[in-house]
């Protein structure tokens, strides 16, 4: 939408959409031009109380307005670990590096802080919806859902329940009641501070399949069931774990049939990584509706593998991103959608090794995707690909239908909620290194200027969708100028 105007009741719900300049009074768009970057027009107190936003143009026409990043799958408890992670891979990582860092999280005055700080720099990212594991620990995970109230993130909150002998003695739940019970006292304590989940959602979180019992499996499932609670966990990360389930339960058929057989497979259950399905669990998925959180950052980092995105997609499963601190290294959902984008490419360029006939068979005509070529015009290759626009959306709408808010965030229809980002992009420095008589001393600062400004060149001819796009692969957290979440300002950066 370029040259439109949104309004925004008191409640942060978006009421109106017009075209720019709108048909109202002038007045009540009276620009302070000098105010703000993006024209956040603000006029509470006008007659009706609105509040409107100019979209598509910000302070001399680089900035735009986007919706708020969604991040499906978080370990907020992790934080201070992002980048450590060495040459692990899952089951290692998690005993050198996570559970240690996860035990000490019971101390409230380490959960402040690492949990300020994580709620913090997701917002100056973007974030404006989070879905968070916490720990075992119930009084910090509890901690977690107030500074989220207080610096008004929307977030799930999950209490981590893991109680069998996989896991070390000094982070375990004592027995599948006892993680039940204390699941149950989460919900309560999120009831409380917020009886109407307006910002604030519990979610029942078993850590994964090789953590839990089976008699805690049931008692969550039966949980979700009675609670109508969302669930989030993981799946399918990494080819070892998938062999401990196995082992585990070794009459079930397969990973994710173990947690539909123990009733947490729902429309509301969000699956971390999915990177090694078979057909059967991604039909299994489908039929149950399920969504997966896509965490390429973290499959790269500690090499679980690369997920096929555009096989779920194409299966018609939800899905949505995830950074998956701290086997991601980022904070950042723009990081997340980056990645996206480069694992999609890096399957792409597998099957050209791996198929190199393809293309004769195609002319053969007995290549059986050739119709599904046909119809898209262009290569099987390239169809791997995720465009900047779907993985823009996979970090928005995508993830807000995992977490069953299609209706509420991830776009700017009326009716949602003003979660919502303003983008800016830099212009490129002018250090006249091509003018006549510039001083050398100019050039350097001109470069100095630039290199503090933000790290988007933009040089004038481009037009909104590569301006997009270089946000996408060249952008950071300094072109989040402004975060809102309900119309609320949760981040501002000057
Ligand atoms: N599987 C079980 N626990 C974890 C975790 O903390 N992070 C990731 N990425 N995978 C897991
Ligand atoms: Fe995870």
């Amino acid at each position: 939408l370029e040259n439109h105007a949104i309004a925004v009741d008191e409640h942060g719900v978006i009421i109106d959409r017009i075209a720019f300049p709108p048909k109202r009074e002038d007045s009540v768009l009276s620009p302070s031009r000098d105010e703000v970057v993006g024209w956040v027009e603000r006029n509470w107190g006008t007659e009706d109380g609105w509040e409107w936003v100019r979209v598509g143009e910000g302070r001399e026409g680089r900035g735009w307005w986007f919706p708020g990043f969604v991040d499906t799958h978080i370990h907020a408890s992790q934080y201070p670990n992002v980048g450590i992670f060495g040459k692990s891979t899952l089951l290692d990582w998690l005993n050198t590096y996570t559970f240690p860092l996860e035990s000490s999280l019971s101390s409230l005055t380490i959960a402040r802080r690492v949990y300020s700080s994580c709620v913090a720099r997701t917002l100056s990212h973007g974030t404006t919806t989070a879905s968070y594991f916490a720990t075992k620990h119930v009084a910090s995970t509890n901690l977690l859902a107030d500074i989220c109230m207080q610096k008004g993130q929307r977030a799930f909150i999950g209490r981590v329940c893991m109680d069998n002998d996989l896991n070390p003695d000094y982070l375990r739940d004592e027995s599948p009641e006892q993680a039940v019970e204390d699941t149950k006292a989460t919900i309560a304590h999120i009831d409380s501070v917020d009886p109407n989940h307006a910002l604030i959602t519990p979610i029942i979180t078993p850590r994964f399949v090789p953590s839990c019992s089976s008699p805690l499996l049931s008692g969550l499932g039966a949980l979700a069931k009675e609670s109508y609670l969302p669930i989030q966990t993981h799946l399918s990360e990494n080819t070892s774990e998938i062999a401990l389930v196995r082992r585990q339960f070794p009459t079930h058929n397969s990973y994710s049939h173990v947690y539909d057989t123990h009733g947490l497979l729902t429309p509301k259950t969000v699956l971390a990584h999915c990177v090694h399905l078979s057909p059967e669990e991604r039909i299994l998925l489908k039929e149950r509706r399920s969504k997966i959180s896509h965490c390429p950052v973290s499959n790269t980092s500690i090499s679980s593998g690369l997920c096929p995105v555009r096989v779920l997609l194409d299966d018609g499963i939800d899905v949505g991103l995830g950074t998956d601190v701290s086997g991601g290294y980022s904070a950042s959902i723009l990081v997340a959608a980056r990645e996206a984008a480069m694992v999609s490419r890096t399957l792409a360029a597998l099957i050209a090794e791996e198929e190199p006939q393809s293309e004769e068979k195609d002319q053969q005509g007995v290549d059986p995707d050739k119709e599904l070529l046909a119809k898209h015009s262009t290569s099987a290759k390239d169809r791997k690909k995720l465009s900047v626009e779907e993985c823009l959306y996979l970090a928005t709408k995508g993830g807000a239908k995992c977490l069953g808010f299609e209706q509420r965030v991830g776009g700017f229809e009326v009716g949602m909620e003003w979660d919502a980002q303003l983008v800016e992009l830099d212009d490129a420095a002018e250090d006249g290194a091509d003018e006549d008589g510039e001083e050398e001393e100019e050039e350097e600062e001109g470069r100095a200027d630039a290199g503090a400004a933000g790290p988007v060149e933009l040089w004038g001819r481009e037009t909104w969708g590569e301006m997009v796009a270089k946000w996408l692969f060249c952008g950071d957290d300094r072109n989040t100028k402004k975060v809102f979440v309900r119309g609320r300002l949760v981040h501002e950066r000057r």
